[in-house]
């Protein structure tokens, strides 16, 4: 198991970026060494709680100076109201990093980070990771409703990748769904394979799942399904395994949250 902290730490700011939604920071360089893409923290918006249902879980979204983390959050219900409304200097409890994070790519093998609305929260700090590792440049297909909900195009931007946008309504980039951009991009002649990293609603990463397996693609999906108590003790957040000569379900918050495509029923999903 993961070296795993549990710290109450300062908010430096916590900023609306757009429509309903918020991006947090705090200073830790004990959590921000140990945190790997893909991780999430358990987030409790007071001092501290004891009660693991309490907690909500967020994707470490950024590091900054080896010992910022940031979080990227929409609100969508009580935890997430509360959370909007600290300020600066207000505690936070934290439980972290948990779960297992992203695989990074063999070498040669170029990436391409499929992110829809929120999805981009993990996928940015797997894409900060990857600028270093990788020579080849990234490609990134970041779909969100509308514009409205766009948050952050100017800093993917500043990261120099190969970025393309959709909003289903046109109004911001490419009319349509993200997953358009896959099938066209699939149907290029590719001279390397690349592997797929993707975060985003279910049915987005269904298909994505769906068709990285039939392409025989390296995919690697993040799922932020429900998950109460994040520490394997609810049993909350199990998913269906794709066969049952392993395990017949995966649990988000202890086998993920990132799987590999097949590792999923992603009929039953
Ligand atoms: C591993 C993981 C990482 C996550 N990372 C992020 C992140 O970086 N940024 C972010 O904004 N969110 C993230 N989420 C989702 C986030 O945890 C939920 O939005 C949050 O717990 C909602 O809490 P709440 O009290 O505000 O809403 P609640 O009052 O609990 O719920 C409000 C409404 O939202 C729905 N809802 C709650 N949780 C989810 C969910 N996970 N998926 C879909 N609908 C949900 C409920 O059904 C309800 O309708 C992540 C989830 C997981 C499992
Ligand atoms: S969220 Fe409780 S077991 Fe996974």
């Amino acid at each position: 198991m993961n070296k795993m902290l549990e710290e109450v730490v300062s908010i430096e700011f916590n900023r609306q970026i757009g429509k309903d939604t918020c991006l947090l920071g705090f200073r830790s360089a004990s959590l921000a060494s140990l945190a790997k893409p893909g991780q999430f923290l358990m987030i409790h918006s007071g001092r501290e709680t004891k009660d693991p249902l309490l907690r909500r879980p967020f994707s470490i979204h950024r590091i900054q100076d080896r010992n910022k983390l940031m979080m990227l959050y929409r609100i969508v219900g009580k935890g997430t109201s509360l959370l909007s409304a600290l300020k600066e200097n207000d505690p936070i409890s934290v439980i972290g990093p948990l779960g297992n994070g992203f695989a990074l790519p063999r070498p040669n093998e170029p990436s391409l980070v499929m992110a829809g609305g929120m999805g981009i929260a993990p996928l940015f700090f797997l894409t900060q990771v990857l600028k270093r590792v990788q020579k080849h440049k990234i490609k990134m297909f970041l779909g969100f409703p509308t514009s409205q909900e766009a948050v952050l195009i100017d800093q993917l931007k500043d990261l120099n990748i190969d970025l393309s946008l959709t909003t289903e309504d046109g109004s911001l980039g490419i009319k349509g769904l993200v997953t358009d951009l896959l099938d066209q991009y699939l149907g290029q002649e590719l001279t390397n394979k690349p592997v797929i990293y993707a975060c985003g609603p279910t049915p987005m990463l269904k298909k994505i799942a769906q068709k990285a397996i039939k392409s025989r693609l390296r995919c690697y999906v993040s799922l932020e399904g429900y998950m109460a108590c994040g520490l394997g003790l609810c049993q909350g957040c199990a998913v269906k395994a794709a066969n049952n000569k392993g395990k017949p379900y995966y649990y988000v918050c202890q086998d993920g949250p990132v799987f590999s495509a097949e590792m999923i029923d992603w009929e039953v999903m």
